[in-house]
């Protein structure tokens, strides 16, 4: 019987966990495809998950990541439209082909084993081909399935963005630059906080933002916001920070604008707390929040990404062992990188 490396969290105190174990090479079922991995893109999610601080059902010992980008190795007897050969990237949810996801228990690497294994086999209606004129890496397109899809949704899941509007990143993580490229390939005016002139500086130089807010020595940078935005407000935020910046969001938002709400990375207290829904209708605003993304969004952002040869971030890869693994989940948790950090097979 074939095996294969698969890691494993052991426990949930810490990414330290992982552990390597030998298993049998999954084969692909009758509707199934059995990839051979290239890339794996990390994300916050994968060090909340390892750590106990992911708010959603996690499988015992489950294999984690949830960005897989490989090559299709063999075909399930059902399956059509793809052969062994065809490179690939798989959907984060396991079940939505459209529309939103509707529960939290089949995204890839926390309720349902992911893809930090040498082989995965997956539904074949899961899996979108990477177009075959890119020259793109597998760690960029990796980085498409969590990242590229949420910001994707994010700038047209609900009202498509128009060239010429305005769009806020908050921080220089992965969301953010990723949402960056995509919102610039889109005419939009583009502008960014982070808590480092220095990372301000280098996304400046390197992916060409318009405008950057240091959010650190402007706590009020609603206002920076409204500045450059000669007082029209900024018709789209990626919201990261959660609780803890959606005031400056609304005060930031234009009549009408789009805040998606993404990530929990500055948590309010309670008593501190924006009175968010008198704020929204002061504005008319629109305040939703994003899970990932559909198989759907995951094709639209794969053709517009591939159509525009969007060189997407990443920042650093490291190699498909237990101890690089681990060093990957530390350099991602000390918020050195700027844009994404990806597991190369
Ligand atoms: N809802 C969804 O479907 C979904 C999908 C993907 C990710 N997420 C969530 O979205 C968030 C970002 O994900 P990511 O993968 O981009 O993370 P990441 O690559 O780890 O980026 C984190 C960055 O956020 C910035 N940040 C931290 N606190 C901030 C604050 N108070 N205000 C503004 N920026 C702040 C920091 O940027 P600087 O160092 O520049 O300050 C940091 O480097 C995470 O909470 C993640 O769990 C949610």
């Amino acid at each position: 019987m074939s095996t294969q490396t698969a890691l494993r969290l052991t426990g949930r105190n810490s990414w330290e966990q992982l552990a390597a174990f030998q298993e049998p090479r999954p084969t692909a079922g009758k509707h199934e495809v059995l990839i051979k991995m290239r890339s794996a893109a990390l994300n916050f999610r994968d060090i909340a998950i390892s750590t106990s601080k992911y708010p959603f059902k996690v499988k015992d010992q489950v294999v984690p990541g949830s960005d897989a980008a490989g090559d299709i190795v063999s075909v399930g007897e059902g399956v059509t439209g793809f052969s062994a050969g065809d490179k690939v990237v798989v959907s984060f949810d396991q079940v939505t082909q459209y529309g939103p996801i509707k529960n939290w228990e089949n995204g890839l690497g926390g309720p349902v084993d992911g893809v930090l294994r040498e082989y995965i086999s997956v539904p074949a209606q899961t899996v979108v081909k990477i177009p075959s004129h890119s020259t793109l890496s597998y760690a960029q397109w990796a980085s498409v399935v969590c990242t590229g899809v949420t910001a994707w949704n994010s700038l047209y899941g609900v009202s498509a963005i128009k060239p010429g509007q305005t769009v806020l990143f908050q921080g220089t993580g992965g969301v953010s630059i990723t949402g960056l490229i995509l919102a610039k390939a889109a005419g939009a005016k583009t502008i960014i906080t982070s808590s480092s002139d220095e990372k301000l500086r280098h996304v400046k130089e390197k992916y060409g933002v318009d405008f950057t807010i240091n959010y650190k020595t402007t706590p009020d940078w609603a206002a920076e916001a409204q500045k450059i935005t000669n007082g029209q407000g900024v018709d789209y935020i990626l919201e990261n920070g959660g609780s803890g910046t959606i005031k400056q969001s609304l005060d930031a938002i234009a009549f009408g604008g789009v805040i998606s709400v993404i990530g929990f990375l500055a948590q309010a207290s309670q008593d501190e707390m924006p009175d968010v829904s008198t704020l929204a209708l002061s504005k008319a605003a629109i305040v939703r929040g994003i899970i990932i993304g559909s198989k759907q969004q995951l094709e639209e952002a794969v053709r517009f990404i591939g159509e525009k040869n969007l060189e997407l971030p990443v920042e650093k890869t490291f190699k498909f062992t237990r101890d690089q693994v681990v060093e990957a989940y530390a350099y991602l948790t000390s918020g050195q990188h700027v844009g994404k950090v990806c597991i190369d097979f």
